[in-house]
């Protein structure tokens, strides 16, 4: 395939794509697909690079249906094939500042002496946030990832639909998140839709180009 076509076919999948309100839950997605998305999320871009962050796949009945009840009954927590829970971390200290650099030192082949001015770099801004500041920090990177997560399956035609309707504590409590330093920020049901959610054809309502960007 040419690359006219492939970016022609880009904007197309992100029209294709919608908020999915009713999912055929008949339909799941093979492991396959599960994989590339699961890939598409893990190669997010963060903040430094310490992706503050860990998502959760839900394809367990018994904990959707927990699920639904803390998301007003939204019927796409049980219908999708899968349910991604991006949760982010509620206190970052030195230990995930090590870990990270650890990683970049084995991936780069690099010495941790050769991370020191990157090290404390890190530990001087993000360590002398408040705890509060480092939760809305953390936030902010969940929902890269859940644009990447979006973007990815609509071009592979899977449906997504992202959610902010839930009751954050509720859901951490169900998944045991606390416990794990985590709280769940956004999440994205995943599957395929119905053919009778009317949602899919209706036109997108977007900004115009005008209202939008100022080219200066
Ligand atoms: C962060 C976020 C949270 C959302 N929360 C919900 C939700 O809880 N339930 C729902 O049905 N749709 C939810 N939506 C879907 C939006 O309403 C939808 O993306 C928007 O109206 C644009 O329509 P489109 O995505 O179909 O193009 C959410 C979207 C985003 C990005």
């Amino acid at each position: 395939m040419n690359l006219e076509v492939r970016e022609e076919n880009y904007i197309e999948n992100l029209n294709w794509r919608y908020a999915t309100k009713k999912f055929d839950a008949t339909k799941n997605l093979k492991e396959t697909e599960l994989e590339k998305l699961i890939e598409s999320v893990r190669l997010s871009a963060s903040s430094y690079g310490l992706q503050p962050y860990e998502v959760i796949v839900i394809e367990n009945p018994e904990i959707k249906e927990k699920l639904k009840a803390a998301a007003w009954n939204q019927p796409q927590l049980t219908d999708a094939s899968h349910i991604f829970v991006f949760a982010n971390f509620k206190k970052i200290d030195a230990s995930h500042i090590d870990d990270y650099l650890n990683n970049i030192a084995e991936t780069r082949n690099l010495s941790r002496e050769d991370l020191k001015g990157m090290e404390d770099m890190l530990k001087n801004t993000v360590l002398n946030f408040t705890e509060e500041e480092q939760q809305i920090w953390a936030s902010k990177q969940t929902y890269i990832a859940l644009g990447n997560l979006l973007a990815a399956a609509a071009e592979f035609k899977i449906d997504t639909c992202p959610m902010e309707g839930f009751n954050s504590a509720q859901f951490d409590e169900i998944l045991n998140l606390e416990e794990k330093n985590l709280s769940a920020s956004v999440v994205a049901t995943v599957g395929y839709r119905s053919d009778k959610d009317p949602m899919q054809h209706l036109e997108k309502v977007r900004k115009s180009k005008q209202e939008l960007f100022h080219i200066l």
